[in-house]
């Protein structure tokens, strides 16, 4: 147990109007959740043009990071590497175009990133979306362009990141898997469309337990985590709904408050922190409106 003695301060805070608890700091919660290590080091986060993962990529940047952004729409990322908060921070945002269906142009890209940074530190495998395409009625089209993106893309970027980190011997590599809580329990937003991406994001959920054995038996230090949102506010229900004239996506987070984006970046935050014996799993982050 730990002295009292060693504690910086104790802080009594009042949770109701009779009922205080304590809070003790130590100087160690100062000082072992820092981003320190990763400055000028390199990231990639796949879907960085919108949501997510671009709320990621302002996160990492500020924390001095170079990170390589990717997606189809390369404008959009070009956009965000000009807005005035990533310009002053001591971090960059390159953006690289990637149709990360496509396993030739997630090569290429990872040539990109040899070639020019000689490293890479931090994998972000964000790049994500449903169709709406139930069980019973959607089209293999669209199941299939969910697998290729929520799970071959992943497995592939991930396999040319640990690659790469390899390569050139670094030792504190991190992967991390932007699933859902649809990994861990089938959508209960009454959306049948939703069934075939859970079901991707519950592979997610093996394929990350699966790395982590993997990256043990290499005794590699390089870790794996993976973050499981609810619901957030990006366009993600919006190109959901696209073919649904009777339905939009304002009207489903008009039923409960929804994390942001930028909620999912301050967890990723979080992971980064974490000292080297420590190996985040799984982090579920629901919105409180969030019922199930
Ligand atoms: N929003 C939610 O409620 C929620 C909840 C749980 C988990 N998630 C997960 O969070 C991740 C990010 O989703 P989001 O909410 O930020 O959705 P979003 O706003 O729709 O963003 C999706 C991102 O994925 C990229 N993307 C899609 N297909 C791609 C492709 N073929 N090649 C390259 N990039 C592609 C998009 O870029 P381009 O279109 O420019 O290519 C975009 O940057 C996904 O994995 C999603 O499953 C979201």
């Amino acid at each position: 147990m730990e002295g009292k003695d060693n504690f910086l301060s104790h802080i009594m805070v009042q949770l109701t109007e009779d009922y205080f608890t304590e809070i003790r700091v130590s100087p160690q919660s100062y000082t072992r959740l820092t981003m320190e290590r990763w400055n000028g080091r390199i990231a990639l986060v796949t879907g960085a043009s919108v949501g997510i993962g671009a709320a990621i990529c302002r996160a990492l940047v500020q924390h001095g990071m170079v990170v390589v952004g990717c997606a189809r729409n390369l404008d959009k990322i070009k956009a965000i590497a000009e807005e005035d908060a990533v310009k002053a921070s001591p971090g960059r945002l390159v953006a690289i175009k990637c149709d990360v269906t496509q396993e030739s142009e997630i090569l290429s890209m990872f040539d990109q990133i040899r070639r020019t940074f000689g490293r890479l530190d931090i994998c972000v495998n964000n790049a994500g979306l449903s169709h709406d395409a139930p069980l019973l009625t959607g089209n293999t089209e669209d199941w299939r362009n969910m697998l290729d993106v929520n799970v071959m893309a992943l497995c592939i970027c991930t396999q040319e990141a640990v690659k790469l980190m390899r390569e050139i011997g670094i030792k504190d590599g991190q992967i991390i898997h932007i699933s859902s809580i649809g990994g861990h329990r089938q959508s209960a937003l009454g959306m049948p469309g939703l069934h075939f991406y859970s079901g991707t994001k519950f592979m997610v959920r093996a394929l990350t337990e699966g790395l982590r054995r993997e990256l043990k038996t290499l005794n590699s230090h390089i870790r794996i985590a993976s973050l499981s949102p609810g619901m957030v506010e990006t366009e993600f229900f919006g190109r959901y709904l696209k073919n649904d004239p009777t339905r939009n996506a304002a009207d489903v987070f008009k039923s409960m408050k929804a994390l942001e984006a930028k909620d999912i970046a301050d967890s990723v935050l979080y992971i980064l922190k974490t000292p080297p014996h420590v190996e985040v799993h799984d982090i579920i982050l629901r919105p409180y409106d969030q019922a199930m």
